[in-house]
């Protein structure tokens, strides 16, 4: 006890304090997440995401080609397709817009890795994650195309597919699919506790994927919920899940610890769109600042125990690093 104990030693000047920080915030541990369009304009700038914009293919180079530079290695690509229908087809189409920017990026920048969003709902024009029968999604015949839209991210180049469906059994389904085809080492990053959020709403603008009627409550998990959360994480990771992940972040902490506690694969976080324009729109205001509250942020997000993020931050980051 005091005065033996002066925990203020440690605290006494800037080296010391580095000297002893638990935490930290890298882009090794950060995923960038782009939104590619079929469209002639190279870069659309998202309104409610001050930042961030839709690409075109050679927009998509162009952004991520400077922060390759800087040291970031991994993307999260989103397709924006320009035909919709009710069975997703342009979102298993070789020529689909994912695919053909998962192949440009591979040919172009050497050594990144890519990671693609696997879901229906940017390309269904009902905008809901799977199929729809009498208004109401159909988990197996969902299944299938998403994990045929997986497959043919994997074959395109990418290094691990990312279902954010949250359909029933598409982890163990994704995984068949690409070791029946020979892609045993592409992996998969399963968007395992998504939680049905109002987070996500400058997204859906971003991604033009808002849906048509109803809403994602019969697959998205209740806020409430916490050892849902933990049992569709097993379930994942039991399905062949390399990586985890809690979306969102910040109001999903204590969902971060415990799997992080409780669970012997990598944990990844998604701090989400409304997070990211929360901070945005504060600090164009003047009310915050933007870079101290955007980093204590991210290091919470570390210290509740996630090793990655996914974040629209990692642009800053990456070109304020000398
Ligand atoms: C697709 C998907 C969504 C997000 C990632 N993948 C939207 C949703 O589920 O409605 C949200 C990402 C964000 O808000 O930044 N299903």
């Amino acid at each position: 006890m005091y005065p033996t104990h002066r925990p203020r030693r440690l605290r006494k000047n800037p080296i010391v304090r580095s000297l002893i920080r638990e935490t930290s915030v890298d882009k090794q541990r950060l995923i960038y997440p782009i939104f590619v369009a079929e469209t002639s304009h190279r870069r659309t700038p998202v309104d409610a995401m001050p930042g961030i914009s839709q690409f075109n293919l050679e927009g998509a180079l162009e952004e991520c080609v400077p922060l390759y530079e800087k040291g970031m290695r991994h993307f999260l690509i989103f397709g924006i397709p320009d035909r919709k229908d009710d069975l997703a087809s342009s979102a298993y189409d070789e020529n689909g817009v994912v695919q053909m920017t998962i192949r440009k990026m591979k040919q172009e920048i050497r050594d990144c890795v890519i990671f693609t969003d696997v879901c229906l709902c940017a390309y269904t024009s009902h905008g809901h994650c799977g199929v729809i029968k009498d208004g109401v999604i159909c988990n197996d015949a969902s299944v299938k195309l998403i994990a045929r839209t997986a497959l043919s991210h994997a074959q395109a180049g990418a290094d691990f597919v990312a279902p954010s469906d949250m359909m029933d059994g598409r982890v163990g389904a994704i995984r068949q699919t690409l070791d029946e085809n020979g892609l045993q080492d592409v992996g998969i990053l399963s968007y395992a506790a998504k939680f049905s959020s109002a987070f996500y709403g400058p997204f859906r603008e971003a991604a033009h994927s808002a849906p048509q009627f109803g809403d994602r409550k019969t697959h998205q998990m209740d806020p409430a919920n916490r050892l849902e959360a933990l049992k569709e994480m097993q379930t994942d990771i039991e399905e062949g899940a390399d990586i985890i992940m809690v979306k969102p972040a910040l109001s999903y902490l204590d969902i971060i610890r415990e799997a992080k506690n409780r669970f012997l694969v990598p944990i990844a976080a998604y701090n989400v769109s409304g997070e990211y324009t929360m901070v945005k729109a504060a600090a164009l205001r003047g009310w915050v600042d933007e870079k101290m509250v955007r980093d204590e942020i991210l290091l919470s997000i570390r210290r509740a125990g996630a090793d990655i993020i996914i974040t629209y931050f990692a642009k800053d980051l990456a070109l304020e690093e000398k």
